[in-house]
């Protein structure tokens, strides 16, 4: 069966849409099936640094660029069942052609859709909708933060998507601590935003652990509260 394409997106920066896609594609994996993590985010890419990723020949922009073809810009990870199509971190010249050409991304997803049974797309801050309603048939995963501002902005998303008539699976609440006086409650979220699930992922304090380790939180300590809580939303995502 051709692969289930998950795009995790969120209006603002430094919300965890990085650390949501690569442990959602490092859950999926470790549950044994067959996973691709892929860094849209050609801005401020940054899931080869959250894999422990270096000294790759090839990236993305040159699959978009033309350079080689999708296939040589993906590499197996430490998790056998999760590879990787890793963005440069530091880019040698502007890639303005590539910036241009990800609108073409289907393209080259349609060449992996049989070797993967999910491909886990990281986007860029305040999405990538106009290439996601070109690309169709993703399923959005929308990223937040537990406080009003982050949910007004994810409330607009998950409307595009249902107007665009896009699948809209769900929002992810990230770094979610009900130690901190004035964390919503779940009947204040709900008069904000309607997504059909709402995920928790808590507040970790292993998450730098786990970056500065080059280590998905899942696979470097998966009874971790977070990883509990990632491997929960691959499950769903895996049994949807
Ligand atoms: N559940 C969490 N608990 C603790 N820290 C987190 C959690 N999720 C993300 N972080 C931290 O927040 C920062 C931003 O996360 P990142 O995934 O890079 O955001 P984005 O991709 O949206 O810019 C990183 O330092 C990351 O380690
Ligand atoms: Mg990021």
């Amino acid at each position: 069966m051709a692969a289930k394409i998950i795009a995790v997106v969120s209006p603002k920066g430094g919300v965890g849409k990085t650390t949501v896609s690569i442990n959602l594609a490092a859950a999926i994996a470790s549950l044994g099936k067959r996973a691709l993590i892929v860094d849209t985010n050609l801005e401020t890419p940054h899931v080869a640094v959250y894999c422990g990723f270096a000294g790759f020949k090839y990236s993305l922009e040159d699959a978009l660029n033309g350079v080689v073809p999708v296939k040589d810009t993906i590499y197996r990870t430490d998790e056998p069942n999760m590879d990787i199509l890793p963005s440069r971190v530091f880019k040698q010249s502007w890639d303005g052609n590539a910036k241009y050409r990800i609108i073409n991304m289907f393209h080259h997803l349609e060449k992996l859709l049989d070797a993967y049974d999910f491909i886990v797309l990281d986007s860029k801050p305040s999405t990538n909708m106009e290439f996601i309603k070109l690309i169709g048939n993703v399923h959005i995963i929308v990223v937040a933060a537990p406080e009003i501002t982050s949910l007004i902005e994810a409330k607009k998303l998950e409307e595009d998507g249902t107007r665009s008539a896009l699948m809209v699976d769900g929002l992810v609440l990230n770094r979610v601590n009900a130690k901190i006086r004035g964390t919503m409650k779940d009947s204040e979220i709900k008069k904000i935003v309607s997504f059909k699930t709402i995920w928790k992922i808590p507040e970790d304090h292993s998450a730098l652990d786990a970056l500065q380790h080059g280590i998905p939180m899942v696979l470097y300590n998966s009874r971790s509260v977070s990883s509990r809580a990632f491997l929960k939303l691959a499950r769903d995502i895996i049994s949807d």
